[in-house]
């Protein structure tokens, strides 16, 4: 296995124009678990923009992929959608007679998604219901995006609201799940993470930021492997699943109904 490296002069293009996450500069003592509160929705662009390998890209393609997959009369679906990054690259395919339904159980996230989208002139409409995704109905669906949104959700809450998304879709329907995962293999895992931790330092982040930010999340986000997602996707009855894109940790799969 390679030795870490630590790349010291490498810095990634910053986002100018959203607030600094600085949630996690200064020492914290005491560091609470994660929640995706006030303060987090302030900086979330920042924040994921800075911390998610590929982030950008995932968010563009989701909505390419919307493109493909929207069907006249069908009902696409944004489950864990923050400040509708994703919404609004899916809200472009302008299909027939689609709606676009955001889902979110932070109120602080949505409250601010409703500001932005009530400045935007989208093809497509997008209703906001904040919610606990595991307790919404899912009908009529042939896009259903889940953007780093299952890994907050209990492990074993997930077979029954993937089963749930499964049958809610019409034929030919495509789940996005785009998550941070884990590698079997110990000295794999190591070196993805120490990648990953990498990126963040290249993005700015200092030493202190990367581990009160790691401690704060650990058990609140729950990664899983690539063979775990793809294995219960096909018990829940997908048919078919593939990896669509894979940056160190996180990756992005397709799942057809
Ligand atoms: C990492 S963010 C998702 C990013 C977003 N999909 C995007 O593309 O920008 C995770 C979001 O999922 C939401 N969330 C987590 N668990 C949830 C649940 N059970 N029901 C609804 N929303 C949930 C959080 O409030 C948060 O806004």
């Amino acid at each position: 296995m390679p030795k870490k490296t630590q790349p010291k002069k490498t810095q990634l293009k910053p986002n100018v124009s959203a607030p600094v996450d600085t949630l996690f500069l200064h020492p914290m003592g005491a560091v609470e678990g994660f929640t995706f509160d006030r303060s987090v929705a302030a900086v979330f662009p920042d924040m994921i923009q800075r911390s998610v390998p590929g982030y950008s890209t995932v968010v563009a393609i989701s909505g390419l992929l919307a493109q493909r997959f929207a069907q006249p009369g069908t009902q696409l679906y944004d489950l864990g959608c923050s400040l509708g990054a994703t919404s609004f690259s899916m809200a472009q395919a302008g299909t027939q007679d689609c709606e676009l339904i955001a889902v979110d159980s932070s109120k602080a996230m949505l409250d601010q998604f409703s500001v932005t989208l009530s400045e935007q002139n989208l093809p497509m409409p997008i209703t906001l219901i904040h919610a606990d995704i595991n307790t919404i109905k899912i009908e009529r669906a042939s896009v259903v995006a889940l953007n780093y949104t299952l890994q907050f959700v209990a492990i074993e809450q997930r077979v029954k609201l993937l089963q749930k998304i499964q049958h809610g879709m019409v034929t030919g329907g495509v789940l996005l799940l785009s998550e941070k995962i884990q590698f079997d293999d110990t000295s794999v895992n190591e070196l993805f993470v120490e990648l990953h931790h990498d990126f963040k330092r290249a993005n700015g982040y200092s030493e202190l930021e990367i581990s009160q930010k790691r401690e704060a999340i650990d058990n609140v986000l729950l990664p899983e492997s690539l063979q775990v997602h793809r294995q219960r996707l096909i018990g829940c009855g997908f048919s078919r699943v593939e990896v669509w894109f894979q940056c160190f940790n996180f990756a992005s799969l397709v799942a057809f109904k």
